[in-house]
């Protein structure tokens, strides 16, 4: 299968950004947020979210990366230099629409992210936030080399008190580094 075109996301993109991302929290965190917000608010929430960050961010602090197939997006990510900076960048959304899982989207996104890091802030690790009780992106991530380097419960979606794991990789290139 030829490579899904990946490119950066506008604010053009902000509506389909906000779809997908509710699409995505709608198969995923059933049961882990609530029924009310996943079924009435997530979609408005999302937009106002996405509306802002991509009106605002800086190209060389953040990137958003869209992957696009005839037209529809597919999956993105988005990675923000400066949140944390003691762990490195933050891998801060990654999401495939649920009828793309388990066709390379994902791993295609996590890579164009890592490569981003490597190029615009050589030597510095990714870290990133997964809800505890997400056992197929905790799957993901582990799959892709990532170490739990610590626990917390986290204000998510709205909701105060979340149960996470931190990821975190070393540099994709340079000298070995180890999690602070
Ligand atoms: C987590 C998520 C992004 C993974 O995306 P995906 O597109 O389904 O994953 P992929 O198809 O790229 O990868 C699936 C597998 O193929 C592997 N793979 C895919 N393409 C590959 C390639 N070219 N080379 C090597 N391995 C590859 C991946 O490592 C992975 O391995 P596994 O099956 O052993 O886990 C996706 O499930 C998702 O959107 N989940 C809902 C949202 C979510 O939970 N996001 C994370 C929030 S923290």
């Amino acid at each position: 299968m030829a490579p899904i075109p990946l490119l950066p996301a506008t604010l053009q993109d902000a509506q389909s950004v906000a779809r997908l991302q509710a699409q995505s929290w709608r198969s995923t965190y059933r049961g882990m947020l609530p029924d009310d917000y996943l079924d009435h608010r997530v979609v408005d929430d999302r937009l106002e979210y996405w509306t802002t960050r991509l009106a605002s961010f800086a190209p060389d602090r953040t990137l958003v990366l869209k992957a696009v197939s005839d037209g529809s997006m597919l999956g993105y990510v988005c990675v923000l230099l400066d949140e944390e900076p003691k762990w490195g960048a933050r891998l801060d959304n990654l999401h495939v629409t649920p009828e793309s899982k388990g066709t390379g989207i994902g791993y295609a996104l996590f890579q164009a992210a890592r490569d981003w890091i490597a190029r615009v802030s050589p030597g510095t690790p990714m870290h990133l936030w997964c809800v505890e009780a997400n056992r197929v992106a905790r799957r993901f991530y582990d799959r892709q080399g990532g170490t739990i380097v610590e626990s917390a419960s986290r204000s998510f979606a709205g909701q105060p008190s979340v149960p996470e794991v931190r990821y975190w990789w070393p540099p994709l290139t340079g000298p070995a580094t180890s999690a602070p």
